[in-house]
């Protein structure tokens, strides 16, 4: 069992990804951007957003200790449901009302602080997928397998809105886009830039609807910049980890310093093909 970190820019695909990667693996999937909706539901139902959009901090701070985020797993839809103090909120944290008034609740550190915290009890016992912008660099920056994932906002537009008309809600697909840019310039650019630093060897991005990885490094079989089916990838991956074979292998630092080849560096993991699968 390792904990997979997947990073990146919202709406491209990472929690569907991280999702069908869990269910397949028999892991836990914990998605820290429903943490973060849900600490902005709890400030809306609790009045401490006014109709400007500020956020009364105070209050929210003082509250923080009485919000307690947990996932339950649906055998229904077969993916866990976001808990927010004992209320199932799946729903009711995917408006678009929600979606505006994240970023700058996300933004807050004692928010931030929180969330973590809760994020790395969760994960204590590993055989864990987390998505999120920052599960590879400070939740878990030891995670054995770390992944970035990225989009065009146009593409990002486009998901979020196939996502909300298909639940029957109203969409337009310009006021969307323009949530997905507006995030993108409230949420930490840093935190995005720092994550894909972390991963030096994959890059995995979402292309009409297909999450692909491209190779940054040429570590994985076709050219740096070359599409590769992403599911399948990250699936060889992690079975690479616990088996060591198919076409990569994903081990631990000092194994792969021991055993020498043609390993690449990615963050604290190392990527290379098991001996003779060239
Ligand atoms: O991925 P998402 O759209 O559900 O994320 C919701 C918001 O939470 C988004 O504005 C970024 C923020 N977020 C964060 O700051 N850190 C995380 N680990 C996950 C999400």
């Amino acid at each position: 069992m390792i904990t997979i970190a997947i990073d990146g820019h919202s709406s491209c695909g990472k929690s569907t990804m991280a999702k069908n990667l869990a269910k397949e693996l028999g892991y836990v999937y914990i998605d820290t951007g429903a943490m973060y909706r849900s600490v902005t539901y709890y400030a809306m139902q609790n009045g401490m957003i006014d109709a400007e959009g500020k956020i009364n901090t105070e209050r929210l701070l003082a509250d923080m200790p009485n919000i307690k985020i947990s996932f339950k797993f649906n055998p229904e839809t077969g993916r866990p449901d976001t808990y927010l103090n004992g209320e199932c909120v799946e729903n009711k944290i995917r408006t678009l009302e929600v979606s505006n008034h994240v970023s700058p609740i996300a933004t807050l550190g004692f928010v931030r602080e929180a969330m973590v915290a809760q994020q790395r009890e969760m994960g204590k016992a590993k055989g864990v997928i987390l998505d999120g912008r920052d599960i590879g660099t400070t939740v878990f920056p030891n995670a054995e397998l770390k992944i970035f994932v990225t989009a065009s906002a146009e593409v990002r537009a486009q998901r979020r809105y196939d996502e909300l008309t298909a639940r029957g809600d109203n969409a337009n697909f310009q006021d969307i886009l323009e949530n997905v840019l507006q995030r993108d310039h409230i949420d930490r650019v840093e935190d995005f830039v720092l994550a894909r630093e972390a991963v030096l060897a994959l890059q995995v991005v979402a292309e009409g609807g297909v999450v692909a990885v491209h190779p940054l490094a040429g570590v994985l079989d076709g050219a740096p910049g070359q599409a590769i089916q992403g599911d399948d990838v990250v699936r060889h991956l992690v079975q690479g980890h616990t088996a060591s074979q198919g076409g990569v292998a994903v081990q631990d630092h000092d194994h792969i310093l021991d055993g020498g080849g043609d390993g690449a560096l990615l963050g604290e993991l190392q990527l290379r093909r098991p001996v003779g699968s060239r």
